[in-house]
């Protein structure tokens, strides 16, 4: 870049930073998340540091971000509400220790460890043992007064016990001030969006916006029934002026000697604190805290965005300072965002096995949650046109609870003309005939029943862990077999010559040994797998536990009504009839008949004792399920299979001897009567969470 570039580019990162910093402290509805911002804020300061002669008193890199709101009288704060460095790896951690040992001369250095908060800061004043004054962030050095409000926190006392002046280790305390964090429980955020949702208000975006909101409403009956919580970290005595300052100082006895003390102080006041507060006394140690937090993220009932690192000596930190913005004995651990934002480089089409068409999204490559992402699904056509996803879009993605990151909305700011919307197709992507749209279904399909990656997906599906668990059968080979016209179904693969396979590139007698052990070891696989083998639409692992259960064998079952179908538990009329459909079509029977010429199917095939894949001690294992709603990563059925996979029981209603309702979208009285009696729901992304941790894999989509 040359000056006059670096000069627009400063200019341009001031005023978006300042944009941002006004979506996310005024409007609360940040538009990018908070790695992207740090991203930008790192950039400016980079280019300012490169080029002092433009350096600007009010730069966003020389001051905090402001919440600051007309409606609310306006405070000076006693001393300057800072920020914290922020940090992303454990690299950045041991620079931080490094550069604080080398600060404190090679002093010995204990740490302090604990949740950051996803919240609001918050501080409160108390004078002689009453609350006085509630005052937010705002710019840093002066706040908004929304005491009213604050006086609405059931955790914030109004007064405080007559001995309260007895808990500080100094003598002559007539005012504090605390600070912390103002936060929603989730618990308390999922009850709030179930009032509004029955009241048919607006439903809250997320805790912290919500928590923002809250704050600054000016009905205060309003704040006390959202039931806001509150976490302190920081106390100091106050001056007993009007103008209020924090005369403290370590060394003159009249501050506390370390974090530790504070912390001890504020919870012998009433005023909480979070319970998981740690000491490190190296880097090690402290790593290991910061892990263990990171792993407990999804246990708490509260959002935590990171951890803060503190030193805890109070002399140390006084010592080390400040920056204008932040302290230097402090840092922020940000945990790996959950969304990021990048470049949707361009959109593929995938083919599955029943031939339904996903765009998917090419994406610039992003670290998200701890991985590097660079496809997200784009689900359908409505989602694309719904969300106005164009080629060229810088996209928000997130994971879907860690399985399937996908695309939440596009940033429109960041668009300058060249962007295309992106055309359903009207042709196959791989064998060009005619895409077909089926009543009532917003998937399009490929028309083409033999088309070649609809083939590869059968295949694959037949030979998959639930299915026919071909050992020696990898998707390459299945791709090769088909591309030198060895095979054209799975019944093929029964037919396939030792001497053909071990002269194939990559094979040799071994593989090809291997493989026809596998095919041996496929006929005798139990029953419910082969039937979700065949690969029946809308027949995942549990449905097909099911029919093994009713139907015998393969003659019994396709010789089955759709009316009697109908009457299973957990089929009903529209996947009946999609199963009688299946077995009364020519690509159906075409099928079994070939796989019965190849003697895949027994006379007496081995009925079902245990679920398939069962491991055991999961989180799924004999709990009793019912399924709600539209999900959209997968459908009801799929989410069935899911769970009787893993162990857990799908009923059709909720009753008391239900342990987890797992709602979607427009989940109706199902989900009231689950409130109602007081059992879990899940929701789409907590659920597949779950099934993440449990090592559930989706082998029922190719
Ligand atoms: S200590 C000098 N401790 O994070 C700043 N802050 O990004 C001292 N936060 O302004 C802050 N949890 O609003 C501290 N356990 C915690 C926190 C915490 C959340 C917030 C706080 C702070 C911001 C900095």
């Amino acid at each position: 870049m040359d000056r006059d570039q670096v000069r627009d580019r400063i200019t341009f990162l001031r005023e978006e930073i300042d944009r941002h910093n006004r979506l996310y402290y005024r409007q609360t509805t940040p538009e990018i998340s908070d790695q992207e911002f740090d991203a930008l804020l790192q950039e400016l300061q980079d280019l300012e540091a490169a080029h002092p002669e433009w350096a600007d008193d009010s730069s966003p890199t020389a001051r905090v971000g402001s919440d600051s709101d007309e409606r609310f009288p306006s405070v000076a704060h006693s001393v300057p509400m800072l920020s914290l460095q922020n940090s992303y790896d454990s690299a950045e951690v041991a620079a931080f220790d490094q550069r604080v040992r080398k600060d404190m001369g090679g002093h010995e250095v204990l740490y302090t460890v604990e949740p950051k908060m996803d919240g609001v800061a918050l501080a409160v004043r108390y004078r002689q043992g009453r609350l006085t004054l509630g005052l937010t962030r705002g710019d840093g050095t002066k706040g908004d007064d929304i005491t009213a409000n604050a006086r609405t926190l059931a955790e914030i006392p109004d007064s405080l016990p007559p001995d309260w002046a007895s808990f500080f280790p100094w003598s002559g305390v007539t005012a504090f001030e605390a600070r912390g964090e103002v936060y929603l429980k989730l618990s308390q955020f999922a009850e709030l969006n179930k009032q509004r949702e029955a009241e048919g208000q607006e439903l809250l975006a997320n805790p912290r916006n919500a928590t923002a909101g809250t704050l600054k409403t000016l009905d205060t009956a309003e704040v006390a029934r959202r039931g806001l919580s509150v976490f302190f970290y920081q106390l100091f005595a106050l001056d007993d002026t009007g103008q209020e300052r924090h005369p403290g100082h370590v060394s003159e006895g009249r501050d506390f000697p370390d974090h530790q003390s504070e912390m001890a102080t504020l919870d012998a006041l009433g005023l909480p604190v979070n319970p998981f507060f740690r000491t490190a006394k190296d880097l090690p140690e402290l790593q290991a805290h910061l892990e263990d937090l990171a792993g407990m993220r999804d246990t708490l009932d509260y959002q935590i965005d990171g951890a803060v690192i503190k030193v805890d000596s109070r002399l140390w930190q006084e010592r080390l300072g400040s920056t204008a913005k932040a302290p230097r004995w402090g840092l922020a651990f940000k945990f790996p965002a959950e969304e990021a934002v990048t470049l949707l480089k361009e959109i593929t089409l995938q083919v599955g096995r029943t031939g339904v068409i996903t765009p998917v999204a090419e994406l610039e490559p992003v670290r998200l949650a701890g991985t590097t992402v660079s496809r997200a699904t784009l689900h359908n056509w409505d989602e694309l046109q719904r969300k106005d996803i164009r080629v060229g879009d810088q996209v928000v993605v997130v994971k879907g609870g860690d399985i399937i990151p996908k695309v939440l909305r596009v940033l429109p700011e960041y668009r300058d003309g060249t962007q295309l919307s992106f055309p359903a197709p009207d042709q196959c992507p791989v064998c060009g005939t005619a895409t077909v749209q089926q009543e009532g279904e917003v998937a399009l399909r490929c028309g083409n029943p033999v088309c070649p990656a609809v083939v590869a997906g059968q295949l694959r599906h037949f030979a998959s862990r639930n299915a026919c668990d071909i050992d020696g059968l990898g998707g390459r080979s299945i791709d090769l077999f088909l591309e030198l016209g060895l095979i054209e179904g799975p019944a093929d693969l029964f037919a396939l010559k030792s001497e053909v396979l071990s002269a194939l590139p990559g094979w040799g007698e071994k593989s090809a040994e291997r493989l026809r052990a596998g095919l041996q070891a496929a006929r005798q696989r139990p029953w419910q797998a082969k039937i979700f083998a065949l690969g029946i639409p809308q027949v995942g692992v549990s449905t097909a536990l099911t029919l093994a259960r009713q139907f015998p064998d393969i003659h019994a079952l396709m010789e089955a009504a759709p009316e009697d179908l109908a009457l299973l538990d957990d089929i009903g009329p529209v996947v009946g009839e999609q199963v009688a459909t299946f077995f009364q079509g020519e690509a159906g029977r075409q099928l079994v008949q070939a796989l019965l010429a190849a003697d895949f199917f027994l006379e007496t095939e081995q009925l079902p004792t245990a679920p398939i894949s069962v491991s055991g001690d999961n989180w799924f294992a004999g709990k009793t399920f019912v399924v709600t709603g539209t999900l959209e990563a997968m459908t009801r059925d799929e989410a069935k299979a899911a769970v009787t996979s893993l162990g857990g029981k799908v009923t059709g209603s909720v009753s008391k001897k239900t342990d987890v309702l797992v709602a979607g979208e427009k989940a109706g009285s199902k989900l009231t009567k689950a409130t109602d009696l007081g059992i879990p729901v899940l929701e789409e992304e907590a659920f597949l969470e779950k099934l993440a941790e449990a090592g559930w894999q989706d082998t029922g989509n190719v």
